[in-house]
Order: structure tokens, then C-alpha cells, then sequence
């Protein structure tokens, strides 16, 4: 699998934990920035992560700022995007279990980096159950 990540400066540090973890694990990634703790604006590495899962160039993502709600907004805007803002372990589980999320939103400044990785390796590990989610799925688009 193949992820893509990206963050502001309030997600820089948990982002580069995040990158470790999933590279541990022999799991390609590709970083989109930021690459320091400099100020940013948190919607310029939300585009850059959503538009390349929402064209099929990447099947997953993670996005992380200061509370993951700016990154969520941003994220959502893009076709196909399913964002889940997930701070805790049933939100992050649920997501992918009825939501079918391909981008996972953290709070950098929420939950501290074990929880994070926590959430990343249960996000990564549960499948969507289909069924009538797919349904309700399928009435998340509108004109
Ligand atoms: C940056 O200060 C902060 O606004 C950003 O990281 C994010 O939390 C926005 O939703």
C-alpha cells in the first residue's frame, strides 16, 4: 500500500512519527509537507494530499493540524474524498467500518503521538463492511 501524508506546522512533529511508523512497516509514503514547524496555511497541504486520493493516485492519506478540523474542511471539498476527523480509537475504527474513509484527519495539538499511531494502525487494519453503508455511501454526493 501506498500512503500520502501532509500537515501544517501544528501536525509537522506528529507527522514525521506518523511517516516512521508507517515506513516501519514497509509501507510506502509520500510526504507533501511541511517539513518544519515554520507557519503554514493548513489548506495548501490539504489539496496537495485530497486531489491525489480523490484522482485515484493514492487509495489512502493522512492529514494532520492543530485540531484536524481545518484539514477535514479542506479534504471533504474534493470528490470521492471521505475524511474522517478521528481523535479517538472508535471514531478512527468506525470510519473505516462504515464510512469507507480514505483520509484519516488528526489533531496535532489533541492527542499526544501514541494515541496517533494507535489510531493509524487500527485505521489501517479495519475493512469497510459494505452493505448498507456502501449505501449510505452512495448518498453522500451532491450537485
Ligand atoms: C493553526 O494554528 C491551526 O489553525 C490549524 O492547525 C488547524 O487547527 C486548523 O483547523
Amino acid at each position: 500500500m501506498k500512503i500520502i501524508v501532509g500537515s501544517d506546522h501544528a501536525g509537522y512533529s506528529m507527522k514525521e512519527k506518523v511517516k516512521t511508523f508507517l515506513q516501519d512497516r514497509g509501507i510506502m509514503v509520500e510526504d507533501v509537507g511541511t517539513y518544519s514547524e515554520k507557519s503554514v496555511d493548513y489548506p495548501d497541504f490539504g489539496k496537495k494530499v485530497a486531489r491525489k486520493v480523490s484522482d485515484g493516485r493514492f487509495e489512502r492519506g493522512i492529514l494532520i493540524c492543530g485540531t484536524g478540523i481545518g484539514m477535514s474542511m479542506v479534504a471533504n471539498r474534493f470528490k470521492g474524498v471521505r475524511a474522517a476527523l478521528a481523535n479517538d480509537l472508535f471514531s478512527a475504527i468506525m470510519s473505516r467500518r462504515h464510512n469507507n474513509a480514505n483520509i484519516l484527519v488528526m489533531g496535532g495539538r489533541l492527542i499526544g503521538d501514541t494515541l496517533a499511531l494507535q489510531l493509524v494502525d487500527a485505521w489501517l487494519e479495519t475493512p469497510f463492511d459494505g452493505g448498507v453503508h456502501q449505501r449510505r455511501l452512495d448518498k453522500l454526493d451532491v450537485d
